[in-house]
């Protein structure tokens, strides 16, 4: 079994949804690397249910830093995050413990842990998990920006509304990047944010829920980065996306929309632009042989509407081992999107500094400059 992920830094998640606390532990920190908790507090943020569109569970997602911190940076030894739950309302699943919720991993937990596992909430599995993950990830987010390097995610896609496109134009495409940076719902066009919140509030309404496309930009990330076999820049990322509870696909560059296309049409012609090599278009995504070639990495995913609806459902009774009706209780998400997209940001910044530091060596993280040589 591994919550752990990474070679030159590591990424440990813990906890469950209604136990004491979730948490995460960071090592490969190089020593004096900033842990800034007022940025960590306002990434946090960008992730907290708000609104109509998300749970009624709110939670303070207050950190503490347990161990690798001293005077506001990293000591170099193991850094741990704690967040404790404080808002368990465990009665509600106390009388549907035992049906198996259609689309979540009750069932395979089971198959799994043999009933050892802590079901409540979703227990392990639940989206709670993912705080923590925003938590450590702003430590990489932030070392990132000092390098020049933004990440940044849109709502592409939601609830069958399409968002505008990322502008081609650098300057364009870097003040999008920040402004979603900033927003609670990040969408380009504000007039498509607010169909998809109308659209997630009908399907709420009527007890269902919703799914979408994420779309995250890197930029700023230099030429060379990655793999060329299995520590690709997609199968790093990948293996981080997948790793978010309902993510159901990744793709990258024109990624499925290859298929029909002709060489000529898929390829990125090279062509000399003040001095650098940059390509005319991206179909690619920014990688090539799994190593970046200094373009934008473009990387989207799949997120499934969220499986606990309010809308009877047919299952089994694990228990009594016959068929059964399942009524929801408990609170929910109607849409994973507007939530999961600073988790999206936070692993990708985490799998970019695991990438830096296989190539650059843990010193990377010093300085303000790629510290390459
Ligand atoms: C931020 C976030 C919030 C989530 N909230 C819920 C939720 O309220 N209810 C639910 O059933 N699933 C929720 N999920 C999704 C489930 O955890 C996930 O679908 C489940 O663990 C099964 O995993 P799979 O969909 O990857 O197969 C959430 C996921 C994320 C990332």
């Amino acid at each position: 079994m591994s919550d752990t992920y990474g070679a030159s830094v590591t990424l440990t998640v813990f906890g469950e949804s209604h136990g004491p606390a979730v948490g995460a532990t960071v090592t490969g920190l190089a020593p004096g690397v900033p842990i800034d908790l007022d940025f960590m507090r306002a990434q946090l943020d960008l992730r907290r249910a708000k609104g109509r569109i998300s749970t009624a569970r709110a939670e303070a997602d207050e950190v503490r830093v347990v161990s690798g911190m001293y005077r506001g940076a990293a000591t170099g030894t193991a850094l741990t995050l704690l967040i404790e739950n404080t808002n368990v309302r465990s009665g509600d699943y106390a009388k549907t413990a035992t049906l198996l919720r259609p689309g979540h991993a009750d069932y395979t937990a089971y198959m799994k842990y043999g009933g050892h596992q802590d079901a409540r909430g979703g227990g392990h599995f639940s989206g709670r998990l993912t705080a923590p993950v925003v938590a450590a990830g702003s430590i990489f987010t932030r070392l990132l920006r000092e390098k020049g390097v933004v990440i940044a995610t849109h709502l592409a896609r939601c609830a069958g509304v399409d968002d505008a496109p990322f502008s081609d134009d650098p300057a364009e495409r870097a003040a999008q990047a920040d402004l979603l940076n900033r927003a609670d719902f990040a969408v380009l066009d504000e007039a498509r944010g607010r169909e998809m919140t109308r659209a997630i509030e009908a399907a709420a309404a009527r007890g269902d829920s919703v799914g979408g496309v994420l779309e995250t930009v890197l930029l700023g990330l230099p030429a060379g980065l990655g793999e060329p076999f299995f520590g690709s820049v997609e199968s790093t990322l990948a293996a981080l996306f997948f790793s978010i509870p309902a993510v159901k696909g990744v793709e990258f560059g024109l990624g499925f929309g290859f298929a029909d296309r002709f060489g000529s049409t898929a390829n990125d012609p090279f062509c000399m632009e003040n001095g650098r090599v940059v390509t005319a278009t991206n179909h690619n995504g920014g990688i090539n042989g799994g190593i970046t070639n200094g373009m934008p990495v473009v990387v989207r995913t799949v997120v499934k509407p969220t499986p606990s609806i309010y809308i009877k459902q047919q299952t089994v009774d694990f228990t009594a081992r016959q068929n059964a009706e399942l009524q929801i209780n408990g609170r929910h998400d109607p849409c994973i999107l507007h939530r999961a997209r600073v988790v999206q940001d936070s692993l990708a910044a985490f799998g970019v500094a695991d990438l830096c530091g296989q190539h650059f060596g843990v010193r990377w993280q010093e300085g303000t400059a790629w510290n390459m040589d």
